[in-house]
């Protein structure tokens, strides 16, 4: 059946031009249109107006009232400005003021700052790959005026006087001049008044508030020297002051909690240069809405970074928790690649690689600095030492084997440190290192200046996280053999699970076989948790391992992390004094103990001083 075109033409159904809507290709009398195959759709070259070119690439630039607060941030960055001043009204679709102090402009340049591919910042195609401003396109001023109403007010110092021009959808429709003190303010009105669909494409005005706060937060947390206010119909959201300390800003942007969590980190002198802050794996968010990085200065997004940065926290988080991390990268200019995104959101280095490695050092090295200011700081008082390292390989101590520290089998240097004292000649150490239990579930310690709390399980599934992470690469930990092997009887699931993973096992410790159709012999288990009840403890990690759905490789990571759960003293377990200072030493012992593969902490402190606060006589 042959259907018709709006010219009445009758053509054949594969066309399916729809019908009577649409001339055909064979409409003698419209030259050049052809209906696309199968499409209905009528192409024909048109060359589009200037008014057009300026809507579509303002579109790039523009998508949403923060983007032209960052742009005009920016521009007031690069003119040197040490202050600089925002007010919106109505979440920016009303108004987006920025008034700075920077060199401003003669009436000339004023002029030529909207035309599209205008800029002060470059002049050849070289200058590209050295770029030191955040602007360099000459794009951003245009792509406003092409989609608002906006009024700019500059002066340069140098000029008669200032000027003030006023531009609307592009055009230069007055300019006088006007009086101001040395510096730019640029008035963005009714944003996407001509532009209907993108405004039907804002967000609530909640929501575009939201980013204009994200967006000046980042200014404020990179730009410590220039004074930054935000102001939404009145209201002053922030005020940030010169020559606020870096932390500062950091509080004024993500808040007092979060910022007094973070360390500071330096990589040192470096291609790529880190620096900045980071929390501690025991206080992170929920989501990465807490990271920033900033490259040369420039807030940029990568998925590359907060990955690398995450995995520097493995197993001290919980899956689904993240850390806060404000991070400043400083590279040669040569060594990125700005020009890859429309707002230079994305930046492309020339050396992935290392700058991956510089962060993954600088973060890892940091916690263990930490590790030996904070859990060491305790042993270090109680008996005037130092520090752990010179109290353990103190002379005297070097043959001392406890019972207990002998039946850890730990694979690190085992027993040799005074801690694990019971029944040795130690004539310094004190009563009051003896440890008590509280509640079946914490350690308490006690010396003449602190009391250090330890939770047993998240100490002992630290110990055995590090033990089993270990293992993956240095080979099985010590392993001890069942007298008496144990035989499990498992589901299909598990037993499926189990055959998957049994060379995994092995690499942990644990030595199993299978033994007819769903069962499995135990024969061998790590030492170190040769004392538990060791059924129990393969039955509940098979348990949990049959409730994950991970890949292969996940799965191995998981299966380290849920037999350092298992395997572990629980919260309930009675322990003795030997017991518990085993689990303090090999705490102690731990690359990074201060807190369980969860993330949850594993001990803390109570200073004198916390003390006399609580009690009122400070
Ligand atoms: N606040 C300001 N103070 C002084 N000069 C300014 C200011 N804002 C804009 N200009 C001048 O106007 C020019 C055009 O600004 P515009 O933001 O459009 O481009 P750009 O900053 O050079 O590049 P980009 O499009 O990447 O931002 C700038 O190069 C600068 O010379
Ligand atoms: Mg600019």
């Amino acid at each position: 059946m042959s259907e018709v075109c709006r010219n009445a033409h009758n053509f054949p159904n594969f066309l399916r031009v729809a019908k009577g809507t649409l001339p055909c290709g064979k409409c003698p009398h419209i030259p050049g249109r052809r209906s696309l195959l199968g499409k209905g759709i009528i192409m024909k070259i048109n060359i589009l107006t200037e008014e057009v070119i300026g809507k579509i690439s303002a579109g790039e630039v523009v998508e949403r009232p923060a983007s032209v607060v960052k742009e005009l941030i920016e521009n007031s960055i690069d003119a040197g400005a040490d202050s600089i001043d925002i007010a919106v009204e109505g979440a920016g679709t009303k108004l987006i003021r920025v008034a700075d102090n920077g060199t401003g402009m003669s009436t000339d340049d004023a002029k030529l700052s909207c035309l599209r591919h205008t800029t002060s910042k470059i002049s050849s195609a070289e200058d590209i790959y050295r770029i030191n401003t955040l602007g360099f396109r000459g794009e951003a001023l245009a792509s406003i005026a092409a989609v608002s109403k906006m009024e700019i007010t500059t002066f340069d110092g140098e000029d008669k006087s200032g000027t003030c021009m006023y531009v609307e959808s592009g055009e230069i429709l007055r300019i006088r001049p006007a009086g101001r003190p040395r510096g730019t303010t640029i008035e963005v009105e009714n944003l996407f008044y001509n532009v209907p669909a993108r405004r039907k494409f804002l967000r609530k005005e909640s929501s575009e508030l939201t980013e204009i706060v994200s967006v000046v937060g980042r200014f404020i947390v990179s730009n410590p020297d220039i004074e930054i206010s935000l102001t939404q119909e009145g209201r002053r959201l922030f005020h940030s002051n010169r020559g606020e300390s870096g932390i500062e800003r950091v509080a004024a942007v993500l808040g007092d909690d979060v910022a007094g969590s973070m360390m500071e980190i330096d990589s040192g002198e470096e291609k790529y240069r880190v620096k900045g802050f980071i929390s501690s794996p025991s206080s992170t968010r929920k989501d990465r809405r807490a990271q920033m990085f900033f490259l040369n200065g420039r807030y940029v997004k990568s998925r590359m970074i907060s990955e690398t940065i995450q995995y520097a926290y493995r197993g001290m988080l919980e899956r689904g928790r993240y850390p806060a991390a404000v991070l400043f990268i400083t590279v040669s200019p040569e060594d990125v690649d700005v020009n890859v995104h429309p707002s230079k959101l994305m930046v492309k280095f020339s050396d992935e690689k290392a700058l991956k490695e510089v962060l993954q050092r600088t973060v890892y090295g940091r916690f263990k600095e930490e590790k030996k200011k904070d859990i060491s700081a305790f042993r270090e008082k109680e008996d005037g030492r130092t520090g752990p390292e010179e109290f353990l390989l103190r002379e005297e101590d070097k043959d001392i084997q406890t019972e207990f520290a002998y039946k850890e089998n730990l694979s690190g240097p085992a027993g040799k440190r005074s801690f694990c004292s019971e029944g040795l000649p130690f004539g310094e150490i004190q009563d009051t290192e003896r440890p008590f239990q509280v509640g079946g579930c914490y350690i308490v310690q006690v010396n003449d200046e602190d009391v250090l709390i330890t939770d047993q399980h998240a100490a002992h599934e630290r110990v055995l996280y590090e033990v089993f992470s270990k293992a993956k690469e240095s080979g099985p930990p010590e392993m001890q053999d069942l007298l008496f092997p144990i035989r499990m009887d498992l589901s299909a699931e598990e037993a499926l699970i189990m055959n998957k993973m049994i060379e995994d096992f092995k690499t942990i410790g644990f030595l199993l076989e299978a033994f007819g159709d769903n069962s499995f012999i135990v024969r061998a288990v790590p030492a170190i948790i040769k004392d538990r009840d060791v059924k129990t403890v393969v039955a509940d990690v098979l348990a949990d391992m049959s409730a994950v759905n991970l890949s292969r490789v996940e799965l191995v990571d998981e299966l380290v992390k849920i037999a350092a759960c298992r395997g572990a003293i629980k919260a309930g377990d009675r322990l003795g004094e030997d017991e518990m200072l085993s689990v303090l030493s090999q705490l102690s012992r731990c690359d990074l103990p201060f807190t369980c593969p969860h993330g949850r902490p594993t001990s803390f402190r109570i200073t004198i001083d916390e003390m006399e606060k609580r009690f009122r006589r400070k």
